[in-house]
Order: C-alpha cells, then structure tokens, then sequence
C-alpha cells in the first residue's frame, strides 16, 4: 500500500503524539563527563580550546562531581595532568599520582559516583606518545602494555569502579583482564577505547592533557578513518580478551561504526563525544551561527539513535540540566 503523506504525519501533530512514538531516548543516565585533574593546581585553569571545560584540583573535582550527581550523571572519566613527565610515564603507575589521588578524594565524597579512569601513557610521558619509544622512536607495543596493566591496577587499588584503556597497544585488554583477575578485582569492568581513530578531533583534548606528540603522529597505533571493517575486527579482538564495553571515538563521524559495533557485539556500547565536537558546537554558538543546546541536544540524541549506550561528553553537565527542564 502507497504511504501517503498525511499518514507520516499523522502521529507528527501534537508533542504527546511525537513522544508516544519517540524511537531514542537521552537521559542524564546515558551520560558521563570527562574530568581534567591537573597536580599541584589551584581551584580551576580555563582551557582555550574548549570554553565551558576547566582542569581543576582535585577539590574542585570532588565539587564538580557533586553538581553532576545532583543532576542526575551517573559517572566520570577521570584524565591526569602530572607536574612532572618522562620518557616512562612513571606518573602514571605512581600510587601517589594525580589521578590515583583523584580517585580516592571522588570515592570517599560520593561512593555512589561510578569513577572511570583513562588509562595511558601519553599524559606522563615527555614524549607524549602513548607507550614507551624503542630508540628508533617507534612504541614498543609489549614493555607498553606491561606499564598500561601497572596504571590500571593502580587506578582499581586506589578505587576506580571501571578502567577505560585507551593507549591502542595490542594486546592490553587481555593483560589487564588477567592482572585485576589474579588481583583478586574480577568485578571491575573494562571499557575498552576499541575503534579508536587517528582524529583531527582531538586537537582540544591534547591541549587541555597536555599530550601533544612531540614528535611524529598517532597513526602507527589509532586506527585511519576510511577503515570501518578493520574498526569492527579491533572491536571483535578486544571482545575475544574480555572487554566489558566497547568504545567507538569519535562519535558524530563514526556513527556508522557504533552502529555495526553495537549490531555485531550486542554488548554495552560506549562512544566518546570528543574534544573537537564540542568545540565545534561552542565555536559556532559563540559566534552566533548556531543555538548550542539544540545541537548539542541533537547531536547527542543522534549517538544514542547510532546505537551507543553510554556516551561520554563534555557537555554532560549542561545536557542532563537541560533534559530536566
Ligand atoms: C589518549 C586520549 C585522547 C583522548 C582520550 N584519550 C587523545 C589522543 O588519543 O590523542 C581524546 C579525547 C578528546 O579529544 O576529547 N590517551
């Protein structure tokens, strides 16, 4: 039978009708915000990148923490900023390091916040790269993902509820799996970064960690945009080691891939609302060329419809304060 036209949009006429039939649904639950800690600092440091977004000490964080759990966001994604780097990322595994101290001033405020850590190297090391360099300057995949299970470890022993690895070293989802196993931590979930891209978009992030490659690029280990099968085989290998929940980065240029992935796995997808898609949104709404909460609405609505469950955004905060009015 033809589909005629007043037949589309019959069920278009009123906002009950519309949200009877609505098929996505954004709550504040489906999200978790990004939070830059940065040692040694001081009450909040703008970041020019990405207005809105501060590295903060860690009391602000336990404060910024508690606004979010007031408006209903679950979690956070906790990434360092160490005062001291080298070629080892020693900051990283160091059980007095920023994030492990972070860690444990979040838990005891709010038991109840669910504390994700990014784990990697590349905030530590003074190279940035996210593993150790050979001395050819190229990352050492397996003394890597020796240093990566060390920092995640490190993150559960201080009480991180989840780790997220995002170094791309072959093999590190497994390692860390067997590690917390053996460690006695078999409940602690891993978010796997599994289809992580080589991306222009996180331009604003390598300001805000300070993570800027000194030298040479991420694209002998983060995956080329054009590649979707191969994104979907990274996927299924992290699966295979035990991975939790898998991660597609960036989102909006990739929601065909958190389709698939989310088809394919069935598991909990997560995506990662980067850097660079904030800034877009704030750029052109500081400009005047775009209303912010209807593209940020929009555009995280337009994620969830992809497929991705969890979403994590730098615009979390504004987001659930937005849905709840
Ligand atoms: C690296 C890491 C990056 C991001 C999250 N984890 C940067 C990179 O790979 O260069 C980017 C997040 C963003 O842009 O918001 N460990």
């Amino acid at each position: 039978m033809p589909y005629p036209v007043t037949r589309l949009r019959r069920l278009r006429r009123t906002d009950a009708l519309r949200g009877m039939v609505r098929e996505t649904d954004l709550r504040a639950r489906h999200l978790i915000a990004p939070l830059f800690i940065e040692a040694g600092l001081h009450g909040r440091a703008p970041i020019g990148a990405m207005p809105g977004v501060d590295r903060l000490s860690i009391d602000e964080a336990v404060r910024e923490a508690g606004e979010l759990e007031a408006v209903g966001v679950p979690g956070v994604m906790l990434f360092g900023i160490p005062d001291a780097k080298d070629p080892e990322g020693t900051g990283a595994y160091d059980d007095e390091g920023i994030i492990q101290m972070a860690v444990r001033a979040l838990k005891a405020a709010h038991p109840q916040l669910v504390v994700m850590t990014d784990v990697c190297l590349c905030e530590y090391t003074s190279h940035g790269h996210c593993g150790l360099l050979t001395e050819a300057g190229e990352v050492d995949n397996d003394p890597s993902v020796e240093l990566i299970v060390r920092t995640a470890l490190s993150h559960v022993r201080a009480g991180a509820d989840v780790v997220a690895p995002s170094d791309m070293m072959d093999g590190r989802v497994g390692a860390i799996r067997a590690e917390l196993d053996a460690e006695g931590f078999q409940d602690i979930p891993i978010v796997a970064y599994s289809a992580k891209f080589a991306s222009a978009f996180y331009g604003p992030f390598r300001e805000a960690a300070d993570s800027t490659p000194a030298f040479g690029d991420r694209r002998g280990y983060q995956m080329d945009p054009a590649n979707g099968d191969e994104a979907l085989r990274e996927v299924l290998l992290d699966v295979e080691e035990g991975a939790d929940v898998v991660m597609v980065k960036p989102a909006l240029p990739y929601l065909d891939i958190i389709r698939r992935v989310k088809e394919r796995t069935m598991l909990p997808v997560a995506a990662y609302h980067v850097s660079g898609e904030y800034a877009m949104v704030k750029a052109a709404a500081v400009a005047g060329m775009l209303d912010e909460r209807a593209a940020a609405l929009e555009s995280l609505t337009a994620i969830r419809r992809a497929g991705a469950d969890i979403v994590i955004t730098y615009f979390a905060k504004d987001a659930a304060r937005w849905l709840q009015t």
